[in-house]
């Protein structure tokens, strides 16, 4: 645990050493989510203003049925980053309305989270048996169950693939494409571009509210280093930004700091100049041709999109071809 801890530790200075001393300084998105971060991120999903959470799952709600209805055999369905796995569960009780048994393998670089899954689900949802499997399905090779004449379905919800670049993407499906067969099947949630019935305001509200959440969950990530690192970051000296980059198509969100000022971290002295940011996060905002074009890039085949009535988000079934 103790060599665990410190290899954390480790990682969280690499990462802030070299993104506080790039420029534009950086600090990765993967940092937002110790416990307290985690804690602001669930808070986050039932904010008023973010609606990818309450959208994908009225989505999945009206469609649960037809994706495995159309799935054309058995399933065992795999789940990237599942966490505690709240969101999955209307479609695992659509699966044992199907089928009898079903196999749940959770992925997930959190093994708490993972067994939280496991207890909540067992308890239930009779009929689902779970398999977690403890791996960062971005960096590492994991293996998936096949039981005897089932096919794959791998959820990937929530638009988490918002959190990477376009290429990054292409990488994480890839990695999963390896570990299907042609007729596995992946669902994708996705969080729409702008548009007709979306206006740009929309979006900066849900990465903005107006309680400050998304403000406190920014700036967590400074936080965390103060408290992991001993660094000397004074909160009230930056504010949380949230930005649209429409050539991007992304919402980023920024650390800005509002005076010139100059922090201790680890024996270094990172200079920030009054109104310089540190850009924390990306979050992708995709069309739906985006989304066929991404789906190609790593052999997959789109068989079906759904959108709420305002096209907020989509959720996408595609095939391994
Ligand atoms: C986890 N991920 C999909 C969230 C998003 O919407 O990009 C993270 C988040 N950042 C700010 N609010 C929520």
């Amino acid at each position: 645990m103790i060599e665990t801890l410190d290899a954390l530790r480790e990682a969280v200075l690499q990462e802030a050493i070299g993104g506080l001393t790039a420029s534009p300084k950086t600090l990765s998105p993967w940092l937002f989510y110790d416990e307290r971060g985690s804690q602001l991120f669930e808070q986050i999903t039932a904010l008023p203003e973010y609606y990818l959470t309450r959208v994908e799952r009225s989505i999945l709600a009206a469609h649960a049925d037809d994706v495995f209805l159309d799935a054309g055999a058995e399933v065992t369905i795999a789940e990237l980053g599942a966490g505690t796995a709240a969101k999955t569960g209307l479609l695992l009780q659509a699966a044992t309305r199907f089928q009898d048994e079903v196999l749940y393998q959770p992925i997930d670089v959190s093994p708490t989270a993972l067994e939280e899954a496991a207890t909540t689900i067992t308890a239930n949802i009779p009929g689902v048996s779970v398999r977690p499997r403890v791996a960062n399905y971005i960096t590492e090779q994991f293996a998936l169950e096949r039981p005897e004449q089932c096919r794959i379905l791998a959820l990937y919800i929530g638009s988490s693939i918002g959190n990477f670049t376009p290429s990054e993407a292409t990488a994480i499906l890839r990695n999963l494409r390896a570990r299907l067969q042609p007729g596995d099947s992946l669902l994708l949630g996705t969080d729409m571009a702008p548009g007709k019935h979306k206006p740009v305001a929309t979006l900066l509200a849900a990465y903005d509210d107006a309680a400050g959440v998304t403000a406190a969950f920014n700036k967590n990530i400074l936080a965390r280093l103060n408290r992991e690192l001993d660094a000397g970051f004074d909160l009230d000296a930056f504010a949380h930004r949230a930005r649209w980059n429409a050539s991007e198509s992304r919402i980023e969100m920024h650390l800005e700091s509002l005076v010139p000022q100059t922090v201790l971290l680890a024996g270094k002295r990172l200079h920030f100049a009054q109104d310089e940011t540190i850009h924390t996060e990306n979050s992708y905002k995709f069309t739906d041709a985006a989304v066929a074009k991404l789906l190609a890039s790593a052999n997959f085949e789109l068989a079906h999109t759904w959108h709420d009535a305002n096209q907020y988000f989509s959720v996408t079934v595609a095939r391994a071809v």
